[in-house]
């Protein structure tokens, strides 16, 4: 009941910042488009659900026991210049090119590295813009050029026709493109290697694909309606985007996407040399 409380008040406390956050750096929701408000209180609660989860897990005796005693070993003055360096190279190693798990198989690799780079990169941007952080402006005196605003501050401007702004307006597309790799090239190991195949169950395996596949996919289709059929069901779609986000969103901190935010700490507690370095701490309790 104690852990269940204190996960609640850590749950609400990250919620909180958030929603905090976003008025701020929305410049007290000037910035902030209100048709985008089912987006915004999705992101609350999934942020709501994971600081809860990963509390009640942070809570369990090996893994809290596992936690401090990586940190005290990451501070030791003696090591911390040689760990500081381990950790930069397990980021970029591990985290930007997930070395990890290209060794264990190319198709597996492939598939993963689309995935993540794709939602990172739709998260980098979807999120920023939802929470009025990020705005763009024409330029005063110069309708040919935007101006991108950063938490209110202006920053970088650049002329509407030209490939920066092509590049950038797009962004959305090259992530859905590297997503919807990914969920294919994961779809066929699942259905080609029988050792995953005699594994796979459907809620942990084949619903974050299809989850990911609707959400990039409609995405695509509103890109396709204004440039290509000038607007034809842009509403429909537009609901139909924010379904699937929002569904994802509210199911973020429940299923097969917790990984996203657990993996890393188990993978940086490696890199701390803490106890059980090796294969086994990765498989702690939930
Ligand atoms: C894998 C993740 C995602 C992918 C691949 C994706 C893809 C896309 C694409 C391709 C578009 C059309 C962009 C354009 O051409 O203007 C779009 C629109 C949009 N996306 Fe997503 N998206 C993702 C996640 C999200 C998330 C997490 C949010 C919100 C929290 C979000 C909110 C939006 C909004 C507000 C629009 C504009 C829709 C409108 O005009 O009403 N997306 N998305």
């Amino acid at each position: 009941m104690k852990e269940r409380i204190q996960a609640t008040i850590w749950g609400g406390f990250a919620a909180a910042l958030l929603g905090l956050l976003i008025v701020l750096g929305s410049r007290r929701l000037d910035h902030f488009d209100a048709a985008l408000v089912g987006y915004t209180f999705a992101t609350l609660f999934a942020m709501f659900g994971i600081a809860y989860r990963y509390a009640m897990w942070l809570q369990r005796p090996p893994t809290w026991r596992y936690w401090i005693r990586g940190w005290q070993l990451f501070l030791q003055p003696r090591y911390l210049g040689r760990n500081l360096v381990q950790l930069a190279r397990r980021i970029g190693v591990m985290f930007a090119l997930n070395a990890f798990i290209w060794r264990r198989d190319f198709l597996r690799g492939a598939a993963h590295w689309c995935l993540m780079w794709g939602c990172v990169i739709a998260a980098a941007i979807t999120f920023p813009l939802v929470f009025g952080w990020i705005h763009f402006e024409t330029v005063e005196g110069d309708l040919h050029s935007y101006r991108a605003f950063v938490f209110g501050f202006p920053t970088l401007a650049f002329p509407i026709h030209s490939w920066i702004a092509f590049i950038v307006f797009h962004g959305l597309v090259w992530a859905s493109i590297l997503v919807i790799a990914g969920v294919m090239l994961a779809m066929k190991r699942r259905m080609s290697d029988y050792g995953a195949a005699a594994l796979q169950q459907f809620g942990e395996d084949y619903l974050p694909l299809i989850a990911l596949f609707a959400i990039s996919a409609t995405g695509l289709m509103l890109t396709a309606s204004y440039t290509w059929m000038r607007g034809y069901a842009y509403d429909f779609l537009a609901i139909l985007h924010a379904i699937t986000v929002i569904l994802t969103l509210l199911w973020l901190p429940f299923g097969k996407f917790f990984h996203i935010f657990q993996r890393p700490a188990v993978r940086l507690a490696h890199a701390r040399g803490g106890p059980g370095r090796g294969r086994a701490s990765s498989r702690l309790p939930l």
